[in-house]
């Protein structure tokens, strides 16, 4: 299903959080103000904040606190695309240059702490301390992510265990903080707060496996943004790391000896074709399935509602999506 078509319920609310966030960016200096345009007009899929509202609606409903919510999980999740472009050198996002690649990595650095700080502030103005403390810990579990990554790359390895440690970090805890927010917004049963919670965990974990596949098999120009980067940046993801498990140890010297003298087109290409010689890339679509069917199941409880049925489809849409 298309993503358009699943949103469609909430389509109304999402032109009121694309105030909220406008809202929230501006500023008098104007160097952040051009920014801050181009950041605006650069959309994404807007997936965290449909989370929080579908969230919310499918809990309760959505109110004035939702909005803010959504606010916020946008915000934060811009900050941290600017910061990783800069982590990662890559020099595109969302089909346009990427923040560093026109304004360089010191603006790209400083301006992703502007948007992260005035989301902080939106949600502290109002008094949303559930929010906070939510988000507080996904920014923590987000660097830390991105920290073991950046370790496992270093030491040349990685493992399943790791793996799953290292998206949960980086990508999970802001899908599970987007659901959680979403439904802290509409209700107080805990046991429901803390289900919406883990549907979100789930669903990120199946995003970031979609994601990590499609750096092998995806197109450029329909993500947006660079493919290979995950080898080119020397990671470990899922497909490689099955691969490995199941390869002989001549073949898999010889990928890490391109690894490490740092990959081309032609090794990209003669990686992909060992991953998927070994069933790496058919591994790592069955496993996002499995954490799909998981988070689903965690919806299991809720009153059947067309924001119900939406979560459901989402979780279809993130484990086959081309962007
Ligand atoms: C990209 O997230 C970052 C990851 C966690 C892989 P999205 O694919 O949701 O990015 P946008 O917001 O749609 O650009
Ligand atoms: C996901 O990592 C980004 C964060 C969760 C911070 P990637 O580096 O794989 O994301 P893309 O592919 O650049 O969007
Ligand atoms: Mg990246
Ligand atoms: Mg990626």
């Amino acid at each position: 299903m298309k993503l358009d078509t699943i949103i469609a319920p909430i389509d109304g609310d999402l032109k009121k959080f694309e105030v909220h966030f406008r809202r929230a960016l501006r500023s008098n200096v104007g160097l952040v103000d051009a920014v801050v345009r181009y950041i605006v007009k650069r959309k994404g899929k807007r997936i965290r904040p449909a989370l929080v509202l579908l969230a919310a609606a499918a809990t309760g409903g959505i109110s004035e606190g939702t909005f803010r919510g959504a606010a916020l999980v946008e915000l934060l999740h811009t900050a941290t695309l600017i910061h990783d472009d800069v982590v990662d050198d890559a020099d595109t996002r969302r089909g346009w240059p990427s923040i560093n690649a026109i304004w360089k990595n010191k603006v790209a650095v400083l301006l992703g702490d502007y948007v992260l700080s005035r989301g902080l502030l939106l949600s502290l103005e109002h008094n949303d301390i559930a929010f906070l403390r939510s988000t507080s810990t996904a920014v923590k579990r987000m660097s830390e992510g991105e920290l073991l990554q950046i370790q496992k790359s270093r030491q040349l390895r990685n493992d399943e265990e790791t793996y799953f440690q290292i998206i949960g970090d980086k990508t999970a805890s802001l899908l599970a903080t987007c659901c959680e927010i979403g439904a802290l917004s509409a209700t107080e049963d805990p046991d429901i707060v803390a289900r919406l919670r883990s549907y979100g965990e789930n669903l990120g974990i199946a995003f970031q496996i979609r994601d990590d596949i499609l750096d092998y098999t995806g197109s450029a120009t329909a993500l947006g943004k660079p493919v290979g980067g995950d080898l080119k940046e020397k990671r470990f993801t899922l497909p490689l790391i099955h691969a490995f498990g199941k390869a002989p140890s001549s073949e898999r010297k010889d990928v890490l000896r391109r690894l490490k003298r740092g990959v081309g087109r032609k090794d990209i290409d003669e990686i992909h074709r060992f991953v998927d010689r070994h069933g790496g890339i058919a591994f790592a679509v069955k496993t996002a399935e499995d954490y799909r069917d998981r988070a689903i199941a965690q919806l299991d409880l809720l009153p059947d509602s067309e924001a119900k049925r939406s979560l459901v489809d989402l979780a279809d849409f993130v484990v086959s999506r081309k962007k």
